[in-house]
């Protein structure tokens, strides 16, 4: 009975500890602080800093900035070559060499390498009947390219005389224009070189 009145303490409630606690280790003081300040300098450094809205930080070239600048050759402005490539290779071949009988060389020509003011005549207003190109004669129609400019056949005429181991100085856009004026008379191709020889 005497029990039941006054619970002795067991000795297995002495020897239990209480139960753990959890408790809540607050953030610390200095690091809300610290997060906050680079929270703010991160918003000031974002539109403090130009963005980009005013045209001036945008692209400022140009269609004609982007094109690939056109390549120089001799005395002209113009790329002979391209000339070449589109107005004279289907006939006179990219090496130069013609085809044998029907369209004669430039490579090694006395009319590309020698006088300028005859080869000049030959591009303005073209050739129709016999011509002797490195000692074989040829019968065919050389088209006039007086639609050309002064610079353009300049161009390609100074192109031809400096290819395929040819060595004739550039010719000049003056020239052409001089001899465009001089020659302004001639209607219709030359008739062969016979023709070209007495015309200059
Ligand atoms: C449709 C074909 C054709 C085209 C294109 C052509 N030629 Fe000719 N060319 C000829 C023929 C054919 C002759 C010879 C003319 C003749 O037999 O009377 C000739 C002759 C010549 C000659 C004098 C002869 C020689 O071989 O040296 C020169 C220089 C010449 N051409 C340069 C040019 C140049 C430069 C171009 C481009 C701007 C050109 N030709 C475009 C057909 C052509």
């Amino acid at each position: 009975m005497s029990n039941q009145d006054t619970p002795p303490p067991y000795e297995q409630e002495l020897r239990e500890k209480s139960e753990p606690k959890e408790n809540v280790r607050r953030v610390p003081y200095f690091l809300i602080m610290l997060v906050g300040a680079i929270a703010m300098w991160a918003l000031n450094n974002i539109f403090s800093t130009p963005s980009g809205e005013l045209t001036e930080y945008g692209d400022q070239r140009t269609v004609a900035d982007l094109r690939p600048p056109i390549a120089t050759s001799g005395a002209s402005k113009v790329d002979g070559k391209q000339i070449y490539a589109g107005k004279c290779i289907a006939c006179h071949q990219g090496n130069g060499n013609g085809v044998a009988g029907v369209f004669p060389p430039l490579a090694a020509s006395d009319w590309v390498t020698g006088d300028e003011k005859t080869l000049t005549h030959i591009l303005l207003h073209g050739i129709n009947g016999e011509i002797e190109v490195k000692g074989v004669v040829y019968k065919g129609a050389m088209p006039a390219w007086k639609t050309l400019s002064d610079d353009e056949l300049a161009a390609v005429m100074s192109y031809i005389r400096s290819d395929w181991g040819n060595t004739a100085p550039a010719i000049k856009p003056a020239t052409v224009k001089e001899q465009r004026e001089a020659t302004k008379d001639q209607t219709g191709p030359y008739e062969g070189g016979k023709a070209l020889k007495e015309g200059s």
